[in-house]
């Protein structure tokens, strides 16, 4: 610990939390779930969120070596691209992205030449893989359950957890997407439970509860105490039926048809139609039904 610095980034909108953790000897950067403000109404997207990370990376003299998804999130769209053609890095996510990819060209009929193999990424991580933000050895752990491709990445003593733990008061992610599974979610958070208590976890998201400031930042022993869904002691069985229990009570997140559709692109927006423009496509009656 101690060889990185690491900045977070809380976007009101779609509670998320975006990081920059950069080895602080070389100040080589990784830029982790970058946001893509979009407008519902409107149909516009904005690139403030962006633009305050790319402005601490300039500030800061660090190079963007990579930009890190911890999976295709289904409630904002990815800053990805954006930061990549203005500061450089190359953009990467779980090699399990093709599953993804290929669930949703489905419901979007996408168009032919978009392919379901990972190929719009610059890398893809397998489970296990060590790579090096400068000379930091950082490891991809594969920690699917919210959907099939999740990664954590586990940096210098800080595991950025993406969607499996939220803050130990809130609990967990859902596991109710296409391909997502709360067997698997269990055993995905017993593994990042396993590291050292004394790791620092990051959350992707805060939903805090009435009264409390969002946070984004507790550690795994935190987690193993207090975490309101899994804390020690919660069998598989335990967590699969609250998780169940809980994803039926839970609305189809606003963005996820706008999010999805740019997110398996790696945060480009989709090809424009001859007049110039880029259009989201919205499959009719193909999700399940939010509360009307
Ligand atoms: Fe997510």
């Amino acid at each position: 610990m101690g060889r990185t610095t690491i900045q977070p980034f809380f976007d009101p909108k779609t509670w998320t939390i975006s990081y920059v953790i950069a080895d602080a000897a070389t100040r080589q950067a990784a830029v982790i779930d970058p946001v893509l403000d979009y407008d519902f109404k409107s149909g516009h997207t904005d690139t403030r969120s962006a633009d305050a990370v790319l402005t601490h990376v300039q500030a800061q003299g660090m190079t963007v070596q990579w930009i890190l998804e911890t999976h295709a999130h289904a409630d904002h769209l990815s800053g990805a691209r954006y930061i990549q053609e203005r500061a450089g890095g190359k953009i990467a996510i779980g090699e399990r992205i093709r599953e993804v990819q290929a669930t949703f060209k489905k419901l979007y009929n996408l168009e032919r030449s978009f392919l379901p193999d990972g190929s719009q990424f610059d890398h893809l991580f397998k489970d296990g893989e060590v790579f090096k933000i400068g000379e930091v050895e950082a490891t991809a752990i594969l920690v699917p359950g919210h959907t099939p491709a999740d990664l954590a990445y586990l940096v210098d003593g800080a595991v950025f957890v993406g969607d499996t733990l939220f803050m130990p008061d809130v609990g967990t992610a859902r596991a109710d997407f296409p391909g997502g599974d709360a067997h698997a979610l269990y055993w995905s958070i017993r593994r990042l439970l396993d590291l050292p208590a004394d790791t620092r976890v990051f959350v992707c998201h805060d939903y805090p509860p009435k009264g409390r400031e969002v946070r984004w930042e507790t550690t795994v022993a935190e987690q193993r105490a207090a975490n309101i869904h899994v804390r020690d002691g919660t069998t598989e069985d335990e967590f699969v039926a609250m998780r169940k229990a809980r994803d039926a009570t839970l609305e189809v997140p606003m963005l996820i048809l706008p999010s999805m559709q740019v997110n398996v692109r790696a945060g480009q927006l989709p090809p424009k139609d001859a007049n110039g423009v880029a259009y989201l496509r919205i499959p009719l009656n193909m999700l399940p039904k939010g509360e009307q």
